[in-house]
């Protein structure tokens, strides 16, 4: 939620800044603006709008701007709404010191009515983030003896979360970064510096990294050093990493959209996330994370928690049938958001899996340090090397999708659904339940089988033009099918805007049945097994009805021609795998049904990929 950026060496920043931010506008794109220094003053640009980062590198790229130090932010809005007024960067009072932030700052209010009140401050946005420009100037203007020291007391004012990046007139050759929750990284090339909210938007030049972590404070010098608060050279040194995003990774290549890539990429993204994890030969799965101690925790635990939020939570839904059914342990699903303030019960006897592509959603960080605080093991899943997550877990598990940058997640989906799948086998293996060779050989036949799923692009287009006025969409599923139906429905919400719905089979008749009426599409998940004929009968409910049912079945499956208006065949799988196998139809129809909508299929109106606020 929200992006910074910013720069500071030899080259033109403003064009640099800008770039940054389209890379990174997932986290955020209903504004984008940057300052730079020139010569005595700060010159600032914003654009509103979900196109605002690219306007912003076209009207930049056109200027003759000199400055080769400056910041650059992608706004999500939380305070105020979107609007160029709102957008960062924020100026200072005196027009000295200009602020980027992501995060809340929560004692804004009683500190800007504190300000208004007693030192007859005044700001232009209705933003959080202003106050903290004031903050600093302020300690400027009390003597701070450098802008580090004046960030540092600023912030000392301040209760929240945040990432922020600073410039000030007086210090024309230095960025002042500081992170409290929010991540940050420095990115390090010859003689000049970069920062960023998320590794993968650094550019080719930037050869090193240096996380940030929550505390610090860091100088970015014009020179390409940096300082590192209360830090030696020598801590400075240890951080550093090499950058390990291949550039072209997180680039659009020859594709019209990051989301139909990501949906392509889905083969590729689940071949490494299982690569290296089944042993057909030996029947076992193996997992790094499964130390002696992790073990010894599940193998004595009486209840597994899975969080996560959006499309991690259907995953975790997945999670529970796979450790209920394959490892017998009981398994709780909750949503990050609600768990962290339902005051659940701990017994000392459970583990927590948490859930995040991103690894940087607030609310499942914050339910999981909940959990870590009642002593509880923590396991992560994540497919950010190095996310807050990864790095506050207690062990975990990377999916290796590659980046996903779509704010709809896709590849991350398929690729946590199989991570679920190999811990429950692990929970069985420690529980010694044997693994069937059946399941083990499924699941390491899933990539090429996806493969195939992935050639009904045509079929599925076809009804996306069918379908673009459809009042509303209605999925369902049983078993196996019944997370993939709800994770279906979102996708059909967050891109094409539909008002869709996901529902187990056996809840049609409970009231969902309603919704039906001559016209609405229902997606009907039902593969061969032992639900398939519960399934039939509720396709039956719904044709008679005068509903359109689009019929995914197995390949060769006949059981619904003449009664479905349309069937997707997938290829024959255990039903286990459902969700995996069958998600690729949902992402295809919610991809090409936003394009029929004319909706910005990437970068849907008013979400964002990475929420860090609560
Ligand atoms: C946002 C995204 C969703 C995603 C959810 C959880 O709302 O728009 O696509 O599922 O966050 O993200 P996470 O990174 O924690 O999996």
């Amino acid at each position: 939620m929200c992006g910074i950026d910013g720069y500071a060496g030899k080259r033109k920043a403003a064009a640099i800044l800008a770039q940054g931010l389209i890379d990174l506008a997932y986290r955020g794109y209903d504004s984008a603006g940057i300052a730079t220094i020139e010569g005595p003053r700060i010159e600032i640009f914003k654009r509103e709008g979900n196109n605002s980062p690219e306007e912003l590198y076209k009207r930049v790229s056109g200027l003759t701007l000199a400055g080769t130090v400056g910041i650059g932010h992608n706004r999500w809005a939380t305070h105020g709404a979107p609007s160029v007024r709102n957008a960062h960067p924020h100026l200072s009072q005196g027009k000295r010191v200009a602020v980027v932030h992501n995060g809340i700052i929560d004692n804004f209010k009683a500190l800007r009515a504190e300000l208004e009140h007693e030192e007859n401050a005044s700001f232009r946005s209705d933003t959080d983030s202003e106050v903290l420009a004031y903050l600093i100037e302020r300690e400027l203007n009390f003597g701070a003896l450098s802008l580090e020291d004046a960030v540092h007391t600023a912030l000392a004012h301040v209760e929240g979360a945040y990432a922020i990046g600073v410039i000030c007139t007086d210090y024309p050759d230095q960025i002042v970064a500081a992170r409290n929750s929010s991540d940050l990284i420095i990115g390090v090339g010859e003689g000049e510096l970069f920062l960023t909210s998320d590794e993968a938007a650094l550019p080719t030049e930037a050869n090193l990294k240096a996380a940030m972590k929550d505390g610090d404070i860091v100088t970015l010098f014009q020179n390409g050093q940096f300082h590192i608060r209360g830090h030696s050279e020598e801590d400075k040194k240890r951080r550093l990493e090499k950058v390990c995003i291949m550039p072209g990774q997180s680039r659009l290549g020859n594709h019209a959209h990051f989301m139909l890539k990501e949906i392509l990429e889905q083969p590729e993204a689940l071949r490494n996330a299982l690569r290296g994890r089944i042993d057909l030969a030996h029947e076992t799965v193996r997992l790094g994370c499964f130390t002696p101690e992790v073990t010894r925790q599940f193998r004595t635990c009486d209840r597994v928690v899975i969080i996560g939020c959006g499309t991690s939570y259907y995953s975790g839904l997945a999670g529970k049938l796979y450790i209920e059914r394959f490892a017998r342990v009981p398994v709780d699903v909750a949503l990050a958001s609600e768990y962290h303030y339902s005051d659940p019960i701990f017994t000392g006897r459970e583990v927590v899996l948490s859930i995040s592509q991103s690894g940087t959603t607030a609310d499942t960080l914050n339910a999981m340090r909940l959990a870590q605080k009642h002593g509880v093991l923590c396991l992560g899943i994540t497919n950010r090397v190095g996310s807050t997550l990864a790095r506050e877990d207690d062990g975990g598990v990377y999916l290796h999708a590659g980046p996903e940058k779509a704010v709809a997640s896709t590849k991350a989906f398929t690729s946590q659904v199989a991570v679920l799948a190999l811990i429950a086998m692990k929970i069985a293996q420690i529980h010694g339940q044997r693994i069937d060779h059946a399941l083990l050989r499924g699941l390491d036949a899933l990539p090429s089988q996806l493969e195939l799923v992935l050639r009904h692009q045509e079929q599925i287009k076809a009804l996306a033009a069918r379908y673009k006025k459809a009042a509303r969409f209605v999925c369902f599923g049983r078993g196996y099918a019944m997370p993939l139906a709800l994770e279906g429905a979102l996708k059909l919400t967050e891109i094409p805007y539909f008002d869709a719905h996901g529902y187990a089979g056996g809840e049609l008749k409970h009231g969902p049945l309603a919704l039906i009426e001559r016209g609405v599409p229902a997606i009907a998940i039902v593969p061969k097994g032992p639900h398939q004929e519960k399934m039939i009968s509720n396709v039956r409910e719904v044709v008679a009805r005068k509903g359109e049912v689009i019929a995914l079945v197995t390949e060769g499956d006949q059981a619904l021609n003449g009664i479905a208006t349309e069937v997707i065949e997938l290829p024959e799988a255990p039903e286990e795998f459902i969700s995996i196998l069958a998600v690729p139809v949902f992402q295809l129809l919610s991809y090409y049904l936003g394009l029929e909508r004319e909706c910005n299929v990437d970068r849907p109106r008013n979400l964002a990929k990475s929420v860090t606020v609560e």
